[in-house]
């Protein structure tokens, strides 16, 4: 028996080990790195390209990577990243040489934008979002505006403090969230006139409105985005200003929980002016997108009517 125990103890012992070892290889190792690409394309900066790249950034990336000190894009601390994946903090993307993207190519910043890898095979995980399944003009938009002379991207020298992520987010990379394949097959914007399929584009793959709106961020299915857990049926948790759990709105058609009794007019009043039929503001993460015109606007709503209805009834504020 005594010899039994002495065992049991020694197993006991090894499996403890093997735990510590574990915990500490995935905090040394922290987020694994990956094969650095570029994507063969030169960007020609027409005005029309950069002036779509500006509309899509203000939508995309002005409210993460806008200081309201500097009043440019040089980066801040993240305060609605839920603190489980650590301290994060966005970069300066100016148009700085040593500090920005200066001369990071319109390959690397492709390449970047689809995946999350940079030129030095770093691996930014989820806290940025990816846009793999943008259209190549779009993503070439963006681009061109980065390289642009636009007042918010004036090269600065301001350096934020580098993101702590936390063991679990060294975890995760570890073993789940990695970069998801870039397959270089051309992506077109579809017909811009089928207000439907136009409309699809761009709540799934360009403006990602599918990605807070399904039900949960871990269940996202990125390269199908309409097999997302949830899709379109709220109930995703997120943080707001204060750092306070906010959940995404049911924007399918049911007339109970979700937006179905909404005219397209209330729907458009509410992505413009935040103010729903109901008479609420609605609050942070939803943001206006006062910036898309009424057609785009309509081919959002004409897409949301086809998208499979969900009864789900969100806890709203
Ligand atoms: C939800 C917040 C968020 C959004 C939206 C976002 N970013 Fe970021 N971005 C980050 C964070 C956080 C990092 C750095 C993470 C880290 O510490 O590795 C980052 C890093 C970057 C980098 C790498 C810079 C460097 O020096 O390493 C570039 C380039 C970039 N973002 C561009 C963009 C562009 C362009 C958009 C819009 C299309 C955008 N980001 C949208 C949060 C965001
Ligand atoms: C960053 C996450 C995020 C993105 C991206 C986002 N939303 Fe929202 N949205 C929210 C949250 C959170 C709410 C709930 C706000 C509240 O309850 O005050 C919301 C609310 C709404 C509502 C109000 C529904 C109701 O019943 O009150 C509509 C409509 C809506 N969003 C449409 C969209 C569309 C269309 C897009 C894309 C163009 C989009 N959202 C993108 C987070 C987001």
């Amino acid at each position: 028996m005594k010899k039994f125990l002495r065992y049991l103890l020694y197993l006991l012992g090894a499996v403890v080990s093997l735990v510590i070892l574990f915990i500490l290889f995935i905090q040394f190792r922290g987020i694994p790195n990956y094969e650095a690409k570029e994507i063969s394309i030169t960007v020609v900066p027409t005005p029309q390209r950069i002036a779509q790249g500006k509309k899509l950034a203000s939508m995309l990336c002005v409210k993460c990577h806008l200081n309201t000190e500097t009043q440019l894009l040089t980066g801040k601390f993240l305060v609605d990243a839920p603190e489980l994946f650590g301290k994060i903090y966005s970069k300066n993307i100016t148009q700085s040489k040593e500090h920005g993207i200066a001369n990071w190519t319109d390959g690397q910043l492709a390449y970047f934008l689809r995946t999350g890898v940079r030129p030095d095979g770093s691996y930014v995980p989820m806290y940025m979002p990816k846009f793999i399944k943008m259209a190549d003009s779009d993503i070439e938009s963006i681009i061109a505006w980065l390289h642009s002379d636009d007042s918010m991207l004036r090269a600065s020298n301001v350096v934020p403090p580098s993101s702590e992520p936390s063991w679990f987010t060294k975890f995760l990379t570890n073993i789940a969230v990695k970069p998801i394949p870039y397959d270089g097959v051309a992506i077109d914007v579809p017909d811009t006139t089928n207000a439907v399929e136009h409309g699809r584009y761009m709540a799934t793959s360009q403006l990602q409105c599918y990605a807070c709106h399904s039900g949960d961020f871990a269940k996202l299915n990125d390269l199908n985005p309409e097999k997302s857990f949830g899709f379109f049926g709220g109930g995703n948790s997120m943080l707001d200003y204060d750092a306070k759990v906010i959940y995404t709105a049911n924007i399918t058609m049911d007339e109970e929980t979700g937006i179905g009794t909404w005219t397209e007019a209330d729907f458009l009043k509410a992505l413009k002016t935040m103010q729903t039929p109901q008479g609420k503001i609605l609050n942070y993460p939803m943001e206006p997108y006062a910036m898309l015109n009424d057609t785009e606007l309509k081919h959002i709503y004409a897409y949301l009517k086809t998208v499979p209805v969900l009864r789900n009834r969100v806890v709203r504020r």
